[in-house]
């Protein structure tokens, strides 16, 4: 799944880290929104299946977003805002 950025184009610009890769976001951006935009296509696989994994409720409720972000551990990534020079390990 890509996302493709409609709106909110002049924030900011910020960069951090998905699995070594370093991609660009934007202020505000949650990690799935930065990850997805950023054409990864998956910010996890399923613990269930061998499908890739892009978040379903996209609100914090359903876990399908988990991350794990270096020094902070396991984070929603549909709720965390991606922060300059963060590390985060998909699954
Ligand atoms: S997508 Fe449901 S908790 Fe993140």
């Amino acid at each position: 799944m890509t996302v493709t950025r409609l709106l909110d184009q002049d924030r900011p610009a910020i960069a951090f880290t998905v699995d070594g890769e370093e991609i660009g976001a934007r202020q505000g951006d949650t990690l799935l929104t930065a990850i997805l935009a950023a054409g990864l296509g998956a910010v996890r696989l399923s613990e269930f299946g061998d499908g890739p994994r892009a978040g379903f409720c996209w609100m914090g409720a359903c876990q399908d977003c988990w991350v794990v972000v270096e020094g902070r551990g396991p984070r929603r990534a549909c709720t965390t805002l991606a922060e300059p020079g963060m590390v985060v390990a998909r699954r």
